[in-house]
């Protein structure tokens, strides 16, 4: 496995890899301090893919100026350790100035979708996330891109990206992937003390029992999202950033769930923010 660190050689590799008869290149976008979650998403692109390219960024673009890029876990070493064990050819691991020249200015900006949820409490958030990948995908020019249910809005807002400026990327969102005790495998988790770690399954906990309580015939939102606030009361390092019930089509809160409804929570344990989030059919 190589690890490429310009974007010139990235280019170079994955054209060359083609010219000797790579007919579907892949690539898996992340910002490191990999987990299953990641190694998933990798294997899947290896098994349909001939060139599996994952990139290891730290995009400071997506970060706001109270957030946490200073201190989002790194740890190189290891990581390609495990991306070499999950099959992947090439680690694109570029220097922010390698990957923002000096006098960038343009940005990619999704309208609407971006609204809500994270994109509410973090402003800003997606046109980094949106302005990064659309640049991993020039450089790499990949078939298929991997991403994770467990970013749910930000699956979407990518696949409409790429819908809108004509990427010729097929985006494919994989399930995501649990600890043991129904955590949504995280990066951030590691920043989690042991009281924290502790207390994190209950969101995971609370969707499961909206998503049942809309099993039993419940279909008002509010008395869904209230029961969800209810339960993480249990949790007493939690505080709720969000918790909404909302179409799966534009992301917009629901008045009555009378279709697939997306259930999705950004939850503060301490001083770390984790999200997850449930995809819930009504029974007929
Ligand atoms: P990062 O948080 O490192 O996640 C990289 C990819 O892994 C995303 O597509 C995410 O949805 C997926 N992922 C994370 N946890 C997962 C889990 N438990 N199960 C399945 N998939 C999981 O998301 C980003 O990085 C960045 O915003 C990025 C897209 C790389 C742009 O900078």
């Amino acid at each position: 496995m190589r690890v490429i660190t310009t974007k010139t050689e990235m280019r170079d590799q994955v054209r060359g890899a083609r010219g000797s008869g790579a007919a579907a290149v892949g690539l898996v976008p992340t910002m490191g301090y990999l987990h299953e979650g990641h190694l998933s998403l990798a294997r899947r692109a290896r098994s349909e893919c001939d060139l599996v390219v994952m990139s290891i960024f730290v995009n400071p673009t997506q970060f706001g100026a109270q957030e946490d890029l200073e201190s989002y876990p790194r740890d190189l070493e290891r990581d390609v350790a495990m991306a070499d064990q999950a099959g992947v050819d090439v680690v694109f691991h570029p220097s922010a100035t390698e990957m923002y020249a000096p006098g960038h200015a343009t940005w990619v900006d999704v309208e609407g979708l971006t609204d809500h949820l994270c994109g509410a409490s973090r402003p800003g958030h997606f046109r980094g996330v949106t302005t990064v990948v659309s640049k991993l995908f020039a450089v790499c020019e990949p078939d298929r891109a991997y991403f994770g249910g467990k970013d749910a809005q930000q699956s979407l807002v990518i696949r409409r990206m790429a819908l809108d400026l004509d990427q010729a990327v097929e985006v494919i969102v994989c399930a995501t992937v649990r600890e043991p005790d129904g955590l949504a495998m995280s990066s951030r988790n590691a920043r989690l003390t042991s009281a924290e770690r502790a207390q994190a399954p209950a969101m995971y906990r609370a969707l499961l029992e909206a998503e049942g309580s809309i099993g039993d015939g419940e279909r008002d939102p509010h008395v869904i999202r209230a029961a969800v606030i209810g339960r993480l009361a249990d949790a007493p390092s939690a505080s709720v950033d969000y918790v909404e019930v909302v179409s799966t089509s534009d992301l917009r809160p629901v008045d009555r769930i009378d279709g697939e409804v997306l259930l999705a929570a950004a939850i503060r344990f301490g001083a770390t923010r984790l999200i997850d989030n449930l995809l819930v059919s009504p029974p007929d």
